[in-house]
């Protein structure tokens, strides 16, 4: 069985028959959270204006998601993690909207299966890899067309897992890797002070977000894709 990691979301690369999209500061974070929180199906889509016309449509639905890190006008939900709760989301079907994170998941979307991840669940998501059978891409979503530290750091954690179960591993998978070994013991401070999102998000007031980020498996979840929505594995 193999892992490949595709090292930012338009980067083409081999891909395996399942796909695990990682945006940790913050779609994926936030995905992982709601569904943690009992939310029932998540969909994403490209831009506001859809998520907007969606909830005319129907008013029960949440609409969630940033641009440039903020709630849009209109939006039920931000992209912080911690707006998630059990009160918001529970019985909930929410769709959701982000800069870099939810374009990476709709390109890998079709007729394969795409799980998230986050550091809060990355170890579950490897489970389900393995329980599956399959080989599977890891695309870390990147920023604005730039390869992500923290993705590159939770892919490799990812790695790190299948390796231990016998996957065969590409060189961008190895980078993941070794990122991983670099900060495995420094999460926090790597999030806070070598992440140039980390800093950004940081800079305008969200720095609780990336303690909440850095926190690895507390959430038992697996979110994976049946046709062009997620619910729960
Ligand atoms: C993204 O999709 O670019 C991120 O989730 C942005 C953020 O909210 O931090």
């Amino acid at each position: 069985m193999k892992v490949n990691v595709i090292l930012e979301g338009s980067l083409r690369g081999p891909c395996e028959s399942t796909v695990v999209v990682v945006d940790v500061l913050r779609a994926t974070s936030s995905a992982v959270t709601a569904f943690a929180n009992g939310l029932t199906q998540l969909e994403v889509v490209e831009s506001v204006e859809e998520a907007r016309r969606m909830k005319r449509e129907n008013s029960e639905l949440l609409i969630a998601g940033e641009r440039r890190g903020l709630k849009p006008n209109g939006f039920d939900l931000g992209n912080s993690p911690c707006e998630f709760t059990e009160n918001e989301v529970k019985g909930k079907k929410l769709v959701m909207t982000t800069s870099n994170g939810t374009r990476a998941i709709k390109r890998f979307l079709g007729n394969r299966v795409v799980y998230l991840a986050a550091l809060l669940n990355y170890r579950f998501v490897a489970r389900s890899i393995v329980e599956s059978g399959e080989g599977t891409t890891i695309v870390c979503a990147g920023t604005d067309g730039v390869p992500c530290l923290e993705d590159v750091f939770c892919a490799g954690s990812i790695v790190k897992e299948l390796m231990c179960e016998g996957y065969r591993i590409d060189d961008a998978a190895r980078i993941a890797y070794s990122t991983y070994s670099t900060y495995e013991f420094d999460i926090e401070r790597m999030l806070k002070k070598e992440s140039s999102h980390g800093a950004y998000l940081e800079r305008i007031g969200l720095g609780e977000d990336l303690v909440y980020c850095a926190r690895m498996n507390i959430h038992d979840v697996t979110p994976f894709s049946q046709g062009k929505r997620f619910v729960l594995h």
